[in-house]
């Protein structure tokens, strides 16, 4: 049995707790040149690195896995070759694929048939305090804090129009001349009782959001503003709204809107409410029901001073010392800037410079801003703010923790990673494809599109971007959310479909092909990539998806393979592939992906195929021909594997 030569570079980087570039710098440092990720490091210099790290090379001989590891796994801690250890277990009687989990006596056994003995490592310590408490115990006593709402509502009743308004009757919008963007949630201040008191309003309307958020675990509204419109009354999306915020046991307020309307009428309004539990005072209930006009802004400010009695009457308190922890309300990936999450800081404090986890992205926070685009070096408890620095885009509703160092960060981000890689290895594998998704939106099950964009340019890359966030802006109710989740120049690697599959993502390249290591992990994963060199198919595929109508399902099934021979050029500029058709055949027409080596080159169609000089509709097995791909003008070359496939209607599961 041979035994492998050293160590893959993500692997040992994986071991260590450093990133591949950073190892790969270290083995610059040592004078070894490495060509990625995949490539090898041998046993002595590995050892030297992880000397370095203050980590000696392995004692004795121990396998170290994490978690339920599959053969693979193993196979990597032995550092021997996947396929020995498949080949032994079937000495073995085990006839175990290599992707497959290792059932722990086996695992053990196959451990030692190499000789080594088998360390299960826990998948993730989990923090049980939270960093807050962990590292700077508070010793402070939790203070006041300002109320976090939100608004929710039937559809027209007002709420955007309310959120507007009541923005600019702000004291600190004044002050500041008004300028603001929108970051998913602000805060205002405003005179109550003779003090200046604050308030944070989530500006992400819907219950959708609330109750995604809800459902990821987080609760982050005290206060939920229940618009009515008096002209209209109770709708279908208002009794929605009722029961989320009830079921979320917070407290609710009633706000009346177009009251200056000459059709308003309030007292049917309160009428209706006391057929959803909501009995206004007036009914000998305790529900709070405020008339007011978004458009005028009359009654308002009235409707602030009640949202700061109910939040006094609730004692929202917090501490804020210590590190922070806080929610995501936001996120996106925009062209410059990268990921750009929108957190809510619940306990402690947020600082420029602090390590953060959320969810399975980490990062350092490398810059703030607050709702009005300032400048922000902290923020405390109930205080919005966007921050860059992230390693990609979380979820909305993702817990954001400060932790103690990067390194502590990335350690954290990684491992939930590979627990969630882990779930899916143990069958509860989500698919990402858009095919799945556009059958489940049309189910009615899924809700969001995620997606990681790949492009050859920063300008291309900010294109794409930009024409999927029209998508997602111009969409309607009934589709999915789309979300980017990053965004990045360069082909498709193993991490970015590592990523993909950790926030169930679809790779999305443009212009790019995708690597060997990441076609491996996107078939170890269930993660569907998408090449495209036409902006328009991208986004009418997206679209489609979105709207549920790339159903019914297809499969694809296998027509041909050719081999190229030769490429030419045209005048024109027209590359032409002189091909070899090795297998079945190949179908004008039909899709095709052309590999060079281990690479994905191109996924499209057939445009034009000849044999001689004739225009045919297909070329057999051991006949040779001349072949174009759509939109496809690069050279070939020799050796270039072109495979033809149809995508076959298959009947639903
Ligand atoms: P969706 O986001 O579509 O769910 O609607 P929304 O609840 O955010 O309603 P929006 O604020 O967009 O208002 C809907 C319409 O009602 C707009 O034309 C507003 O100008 C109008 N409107 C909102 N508030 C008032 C109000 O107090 N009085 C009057 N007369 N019109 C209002
Ligand atoms: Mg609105």
């Amino acid at each position: 049995m041979a035994e492998f030569p050293g160590i893959r570079i993500a692997d040992l980087a994986k071991e260590l707790t450093m990133t591949n570039a950073e190892l790969v710098t270290q083995l610059r440092d040592l004078g070894v040149e490495s060509t990625g990720p995949n490539a090898l490091v041998d046993n002595d210099t590995a050892n030297s690195i992880r000397g370095l790290f203050g980590k000696s090379a392995t004692p004795g001989k121990v396998a170290e896995v994490t978690g339920e590891a599959t053969v693979k796994d193993l196979a990597a801690a032995m550092g021997i070759q996947p396929n020995a250890a498949v080949k032994k277990l079937m000495e073995m009687g085990q006839l175990i694929a290599a992707n497959q989990r290792l059932p722990r006596p086996l695992a053990e056994r196959l451990a030692g048939a190499y000789g080594y003995t088998l360390h299960v490592k826990a998948v993730e310590k989990p923090i049980v305090a939270p960093p807050a408490q962990k590292h700077k115990a508070p010793s402070g006593t939790a203070q006041v804090r300002p109320p976090v709402v939100t608004i929710m509502g039937h559809v027209d009743h007002g709420k955007t129009t309310l959120l507007d308004t009541i923005r600019k009757t702000s004291v600190v919008e004044g002050e500041f001349g008004g300028i603001t963007q929108h970051i998913g949630a602000y805060q205002i201040e405003v005179d109550h009782n003779n003090e200046k008191r604050k308030i944070t309003f989530l500006d992400t309307p819907g219950h959708k959001a609330f109750t995604k958020m809800r459902a990821r675990g987080a609760s982050v509204t005290d206060i939920v503003i229940l618009v009515v419109a008096a002209d209209d009354g109770i709708m279908p999306q208002t009794v929605e709204a009722i029961q989320h915020a009830q079921a979320a046991k917070v407290p609710i307020i009633v706000a009346i809107n177009k009251m200056d309307k000459p059709d308003a009428k309030p007292d049917r309004i309160k009428q209706q409410l006391t057929e959803h539990n909501l009995v206004v005072e007036e009914y000998g209930g305790d529900v709070i029901a405020v008339p007011v006009s978004a458009k005028t802004g009359e009654g308002v400010n009235n409707l602030l001073d009640y949202i700061l009695l109910v939040a006094d009457v609730t004692e929202l308190r917090a501490v804020s010392s210590g590190h922070a922890t806080g929610t995501i309300v936001e996120a996106k990936t925009e062209p410059g800037r990268g990921p750009v999450a929108t957190v809510l800081v619940q306990s402690g404090t947020l600082q420029v410079g602090d390590s953060v986890v959320a969810g399975v992205v980490y990062g350092k926070v490398r810059a703030m801003t607050n709702d009005r685009g300032e400048r922000m070096q902290k923020a405390g408890p109930a205080t919005p703010v966007e921050v860059i620095g992230l390693n990609a885009a979380p979820d909305a509703g993702d817990t954001v923790q400060a932790v103690k160092n990067d390194k502590e960060a990335r350690a954290l981000g990684e491992s939930r990673q590979v627990r969630a890689r882990n779930s899916r290895l143990e069958g509860t594998i989500k698919r990402v494809t858009l095919a799945d998704i556009a059958r489940k939106v049309s189910e009615g099950v899924v809700k969001d599109l995620n997606v990681i964009v790949k492009g050859d340019v920063q300008g291309s890359v900010e294109a794409v971007v930009g024409e999927l966030n029209n998508l997602e802006e111009n969409k309607t109710e009934s589709e999915v959310r789309l979300m980017v989740k990053l965004s990045g120049v360069g082909s498709i690697t193993e991490t970015d479909v590592d990523l993909a599959a950790a926030t169930n993502s679809l790779l999305i390249g443009f212009n790019v092909k995708a690597d060997a290591g990441a076609m491996r992990a996107a078939e170890r994963s269930g993660v569907e990539i998408r090449l495209y060199n036409i902006i328009y198919d991208l986004t009418a595929d997206v679209e489609k998806a979105m709207k549920g109508m790339l159903t019914p399902i297809y499969e694809e099934s296998p027509l041909g393979k050719a081999e190229v021979r030769q490429g030419f050029r045209t005048p024109k500029g027209i590359t032409i592939a002189g091909s070899y058709v090795t297998e079945g055949k190949l179908v004008r027409g039909a899709e095709v992906r052309l590999r060079r080596g281990k690479d994905l080159l191109y996924t499209g169609k057939i445009d034009t195929l000849r044999r001689i000089k004739d225009d045919v509709r297909e070329v057999a097995q051991g006949f040779e021909c001349g072949l174009t791909l759509a939109d496809f003008n690069e050279a070939y070359e020799p050796g270039d594997i072109v495979e033809c496939y149809e995508m076959k209607q298959v009947q639903r599961a």
